[in-house]
């Protein structure tokens, strides 16, 4: 009988086998008509499209430009920047067109939509306004443009034929504080599945014990059935996979009707390697539903089994390990891109990151993509998910305050089902300097959205970013919050701990500390909202808002005060819109905060990161560049970002004398207006000579390590004549996917490689074979040059090309020209 029974059973798994194809997904990415023209019949079946324009989804529509002040010129007052009458804001949002109706079409086919099957369509955000049709009928609407949001299409679609899908999207003036982009941004998916299957984010799983011998991992999978169906009829089967697809656990569960159409199943994985910013391992949890003994659906979890804790008075602790938020902002646009969402842009942007030693990013102020998501889980960054830049309270007269009351919760909801079960994701922000702070009933709302979180997500801590210390510090608003996270004013951190229960403090948005690449000020003084006709900011590093300050200001925070629990600087690369301090100055148009500027080259501020937040790796960075003719005589400071203690400087073979960094400088003694003047700060972690004067030649620095012995040395020199143009690219072997994405650097030299920070002219570029141009940045922020043409104008003799595999494999050779220079040429290989 045993035997027979076993006989069965194989018999039963082949016979699952064959059938295995219980689901289908796919995305709809090639094919689509778009247009910016309103025609209310765009949604009927039989409307002529085929003079619209043929699109690739993900697509942001505004990115092509052409830039103008009058794309959603603001003329309002940011009261939270301390304005007080109402002045016209040209580049707010970016200058770029992305107010007004979009429409786009699609037809295609689901062959595997057949015998009762039913049908999910995703999207992953759509900017904004979503009304999606099908087959000419309304199937949903979703206003806020960062969100996932989903439906059942199963009523609508068509069995066997051709399908029309139409998205009208619309985005209103004076409705954001920076470029949202437009469109339909991010990717769309098509779920067909049986009629019994687990709907789209039916798991949660959590990893509630951790030891070094087992963890226990608990996964509750929801399941829809048809109505008539028997419920104990319905058996989960899941296994747990490692990195390496071999199975480490398995479980199976039958359904109850006691258990309200949810599988509840405890595996345990003996010896589980562990999810951390350096070794983010991950394991996959793939169920198989059975109906009976009919194979339903197979749904996979990917997941980190990592444990995250907030012990009041020590801090953040990962797999019981205390960590300090070494963390960066992010708003969602990738520069020259838009917000047109790509995972090759997604990597270097944490590659980048990484290698500066961040470990956390805060995906301000709105929900992120699964792609963003994935990339933290596979790289090891952990993310502080945010969800909201406004409540019922207005910040943009057009934003989100119109929605709160009816979506708040469906939203925040979205966000969570969506990513509760991916690692990186270690807290929710439930919102960013949200005018309710200070406002009567205010603290209602933040427990209402933080007990929202709380109930769908009992495993992560819930924040958000406060700037009103004065208030939220007195009425319970700050008191209530898991993590009390404040925004900026590192000086009242001291005063805000004292008064508040939870005995840490989060600086959840600081420094806004503003640079341009290659440029800079003098004299060097330390200054708040300097403005120059030029519209850029100096990159020694010296120059903030009236609210923030300069990155050592919060160093010296987190390193000298055990309650504070780390930062995240705004931001870590720049964006389009907000160009403070130029509110006005159009053609202002672009961020200078970043750490890294538009064109995802690291600004000189990229370097004091790294050597204070990366101190087991080298960095040696000497600033500014050394080309200042007619500056000859002049005093010309020099600063070097190093992980090494002291160093020598030499100008042409001469000492300038040693410095070593100032560990007596502390929290306490430094935070006084002339300490700052003088930049005291600075001196715990930078190495100034703020007397050298400027002579053409070779700027050489010597480290020297905590026994006095010299390390490591690096030179600059005073470039010669601009020669040729040096090309190098981030990756030069690439995926035929159609996708992926080489950055060239672009750079201006001498005979002998110096670059020529002072060269700003045009650069022509040419890609030849199994790629395409995709775009270009420079990262000025008031460059007019659009991005998707394949010519750009240098920015202090820099500028990055960025090549687009197509679905061929083969050569890919990008050349770049300029006048009176000898070409570069770069061959990258797309397999
Ligand atoms: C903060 C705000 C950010 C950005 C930043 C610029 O107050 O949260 O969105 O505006 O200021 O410094």
């Amino acid at each position: 009988m045993k035997k027979l029974l076993f006989l069965l059973s194989v018999w039963c798994c082949s016979l699952c086998l064959i059938s295995a194809q219980t689901r289908t997904e796919f995305l709809l990415e090639k094919g689509w008509k778009f247009a910016r023209t309103d025609n209310p019949e765009s949604y009927l079946t039989g409307f002529n499209d085929s003079k619209w324009q043929s699109v690739v989804v993900p697509h942001d529509w505004a990115i092509y430009g052409p830039f103008s002040s009058k794309n959603d010129m603001q003329k309002v007052a940011i009261t939270q920047d301390g304005q007080k009458a109402a002045m016209e804001h040209a580049g707010r949002t970016g200058g770029l067109p992305f107010v007004g109706v979009g429409w786009y079409r699609i037809n295609f086919k689901v062959p595997e939509f057949n015998n009762g099957k039913k049908a999910a369509i995703l999207f992953d955000g759509a900017m904004s306004h979503a009304r999606v049709y099908l087959n000419g009928k309304e199937v949903g609407y979703w206003p806020y443009g960062y969100n996932s949001f989903k439906f059942d299409i199963t009523p609508y679609l068509i069995e066997g034929g051709e399908n029309l899908l139409a998205v009208r999207l619309e985005n209103l003036t004076e409705s954001s504080r920076w470029y949202p982009g437009a469109g339909l941004y991010r990717n769309v998916h098509v779920i067909v599945t049986e009629d019994a299957h687990i709907p789209v984010w039916g798991t949660q799983l959590t990893t509630p014990k951790i030891t070094s011998e087992f963890a226990k991992v608990n996964l509750k999978t929801k399941v829809v059935r048809p109505v008539d169906s028997k419920v104990d009829n319905f058996r989960l089967v899941t296994e747990i996979k490692d990195a390496n697809n071999r199975v480490v656990a398995t479980g199976e569960e039958k359904l109850s009707k006691y258990d309200g159409d949810v599988f509840e199943q405890n595996l345990i994985v003996n010896q589980p390697k562990l999810w951390d910013t350096e070794n983010p391992y991950l394991y996959k949890a793939v169920s198989k539903l059975y109906d009976g003994s009919s194979l339903k659906d197979e749904y996979t979890t990917t997941f980190g089994i990592r444990s995250i804790e907030i012990i009041p008075g020590k801090g953040f602790f990962l797999n019981g390990k205390l960590t300090k938020f070494k963390g960066v902002c992010l708003h969602h646009d990738l520069g020259p891109l838009g917000a047109a969402i790509n995972e090759a842009a997604l990597r270097r942007q944490i590659t980048i990151l990484k290698d500066m030693g961040c470990n956390a990013i805060r995906t301000s102020h709105n929900m992120p993509s699964p792609e963003q998501i994935k990339v933290c889980d596979e790289m090891g960054m952990m993310v502080m998910a945010e969800s909201f830049d406004e409540w019922k309270i207005a910040k943009c007269q057009n934003g989100y305050n119109h929605l709160f009351d009816e979506w708040a919760e469906k939203d925040l909801v979205n966000l969570i089902h969506n990513f509760r079960n991916n690692p990186s994701i270690v807290m929710w922000s439930i919102g960013n300097e949200v005018p309710e702070q200070g406002s009567k009933g205010g603290v209602k709302v933040a427990r209402f959205l933080q007990d929202i979180c709380h109930r769908e997500d009992p495993t992560r801590p819930v924040t958000q970013g406060m700037d009103n210390p004065g208030a939220v510090v007195n009425n319970n608003f700050a008191a209530i919050m898991d993590v009390a996270g404040f925004n900026y004013r590192p000086f009242k951190y001291k005063e805000s701990y004292d008064k508040l229960p939870q005995e840490l403090i989060l600086g959840s948005e600081t420094a806004s500390t503003v640079s341009s690449r290659g440029t800079y000020k003098f004299p060097v003084e330390r200054k708040a909202m300097a403005v120059y006709d030029d519209h850029q900011s100096s990159s020694y590093d010296v120059e903030y808002c009236s609210w923030s300050n300069l990155p050592e200001d919060d160093f010296i925070q987190h390193d000298d005060l055990p309650y504070c629990m780390g930062e995240f600087v705004w931001t870590g690369f720049d964006y389009l819109g907000e160009p403070t301090p130029y509110y006005t100055n159009w053609p202002s148009h672009s961020s200078l905060f970043g750490i890294v500027d538009l064109a995802s080259l690291p600004k000189d501020r990229y370097y004091l990161y790294r050597s204070h937040w990366n101190p087991t790796k080298e960095t040696l960075h000497i600033l500014p560049h050394w080309n200042w003719a007619g500056r000859e005589g002049e005093v010309t400071p020099i600063f070097v970002y190093t992980n090494y203690p002291s160093a020598e400087l030499f100008i042409n073979g001469k000492s300038q004398g040693k410095r070593t960094k100032d560990m007596s400088v502390t929290v306490d003694n430094s935070g006084d207006d002339a300490s700052m003047k003088e930049l005291k700060r600075q001196k715990r972690y930078r190495l100034m000579w703020m007397d050298t004067k400027y002579e053409s030649g070779t700027v050489k620095v010597v480290a020297y390590d905590k026994d006095g012995k010299a390390v490591a040395e690096k030179e600059i020199h005073t470039a010669g004549k601009p020669h040729h143009i040096e090309l190098v690219a981030d990756r030069t072997s690439l995926i035929a996917n159609g996708k992926d994405l080489a950055y060239v650097t672009v750079k201006v030299v001498d005979k002998d490689g110096n670059l020529c920070p002072n060269v700003n002219q045009l650069v022509k570029i040419k890609v030849k074979g199994a790629g395409t141009y995709r775009a270009g940045a420079n990262g000025d922020p008031i460059s007019m040059d659009l991005f998707h043409l394949p010519q750009m104008t240098l920015f202090n003799g820099m500028l990055t090309a960025i090549v687009q595999t197509t679905d061929k494999a083969g050569e890919i050779i990008l050349e770049a020209t300029s006048k009176d220079l000898k070409n570069g040429k770069v061959i990258l290989n797309s397999k």
